[in-house]
């Protein structure tokens, strides 16, 4: 059968394939430290459950508007004028499944073949397989650990050409955990609302802030930023609930209502019970957010403290989400334990499975192949125990 030349061009997900090697060993029986998680360690808290089972037993299993139900998208809004000061309507919202399909949707509507789509590197693996699955071409701009993990105002000036149509903005960052500035966030926007360009600030990581940092949310920085901005949020890192596949955008109500059309002849609603559910996160007790914080920012202090002591590593402190990108390119090329010596991050990723037993994501995989990443969404004992192994590794 012939595939499409559209969906050969997307790569597999390095996260995936991580995930498929670690269980292999696991299924071995041998003890593997897994790093690899996308997801807090928590469970979703017991009322919004509640919430999910109340709806089941009130025969909720339907079909639902597509865009979401009314009362869902009406405490979206409710959630962006207290958390983030700006105001849309219900019409300007869109409930997807999961903010990974937001972007996708958004992605799909915003961009033609042949239209060029700025965002840096390190990235979300998912953004440049979106672009290419819309027949965009992504163009990368590198923001590595020199530059704290930030691309600057005039890297997105020299980026911008005539095919520019679109930025992808991500603060706080998966994979890099870097949080962007208010004024870093201004002069890059002013950058690309001189040209035209519109955005998708995906601010999924807002709540997951440390060291007392208050959260920039893009649209709400200025009028003309919210015409020209897509902005993307849900409920998978906020409440520990990515199974239950829930995102949602908020954006101009024309756009917005092209998108939903799009997702009318694609998945139509995400699920009614999990939008039963989200609605309970976002209108009860919000307490899970500052106990998961603490345990988050206890285990980043000690993982870059420890990575940071091994020789040939350098590890910058997140200031936002649950992952550390240390770059272990003073590791390559160079003898390791057994004599292996390793050139790449997805050698270093095979190597450190098969030495340390430890399941770490190649930077590769996300437009950066110096560092390596590692989430610290598992117990601080896990952690302990994979970063010694670690460390004995690249002695
Ligand atoms: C930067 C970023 N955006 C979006 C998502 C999608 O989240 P979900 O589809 O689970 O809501 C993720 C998940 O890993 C992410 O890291």
């Amino acid at each position: 059968m012939k595939i499409s030349a559209r969906v050969k061009s997307i790569a597999p997900s390095a996260t995936l394939a991580v995930t498929n090697k670690a269980n292999a060993l696991k299924a071995q029986g041998v003890d593997v430290v897994g790093f690899g998680a996308g997801e807090p360690d928590f469970d979703t808290p017991d009322f919004i459950k509640e919430a999910a089972k109340k709806a089941l037993d009130a025969g909720f299993t339907k079909y639902t508007p597509s865009a979401g139900t009314p009362e869902l998208r009406k405490a979206i809004a409710e959630k962006f004028k207290k958390d983030n000061g700006i105001e849309y309507t219900p019409e300007q919202i869109l409930v997807s499944c999961g903010a990974k399909h937001s972007i996708y949707n958004a992605v799909q509507t915003l961009v033609d073949p042949g239209d060029e789509v700025i965002f840096q590197a390190p990235y979300w693996v998912s953004y440049p397989e979106f672009v290419r699955a819309a027949g965009g071409t992504p163009v990368i701009i590198p923001a590595g650990v020199e530059q704290e993990f930030k691309m600057t105002a005039d890297q997105v000036h020299e980026a911008i050409t005539n095919k520019t149509t679109l930025c992808i903005l991500n603060s706080p960052s998966n994979p890099t955990g870097a949080v962007y500035t208010k004024e870093e966030l201004l002069a890059i926007m002013d950058v690309l609302s001189d040209h035209g360009v519109s955005v998708i600030s995906d601010e999924i990581y807002e709540k997951l802030l440390y060291d007392g940092l208050e959260h920039v949310c893009v649209p709400a920085l200025a009028p003309e930023y919210k015409e020209s901005t897509i902005l993307v949020n849900g409920v998978s890192k906020t409440y520990s609930m990515t199974g239950w596949r829930i995102g949602y955008l908020a954006g101009p109500k024309d756009v917005v209502a092209a998108m939903s059309r799009l997702q009318d002849h694609s998945t139509s609603n995400p699920t009614s019970i999990s939008q039963r559910a989200a609605l309970a996160a976002l209108q009860g007790d919000q307490s899970i957010v500052q106990t998961m914080l603490k345990a988050f920012d206890e285990r980043r202090r000690y993982m870059v403290g420890a990575l940071n002591e091994i020789p040939g590593v350098r590890c910058p402190m997140p200031k936002g989400a649950f992952y550390v990108f240390p770059d272990v390119s003073g590791c390559y090329n160079k003898p390791l334990k057994g004599g292996k010596v390793v050139k790449t991050s997805f050698e270093m990723a095979d190597y450190l499975l098969e030495t340390a037993r430890a399941a770490v994501v190649p930077g590769g995989a996300f437009g950066d192949d110096r560092c390596i990443r590692l989430s610290y969404a598992t117990s601080l004992e896990q952690i302990k125990k994979g970063i010694e192994r670690i460390a004995e590794a690249l002695a």
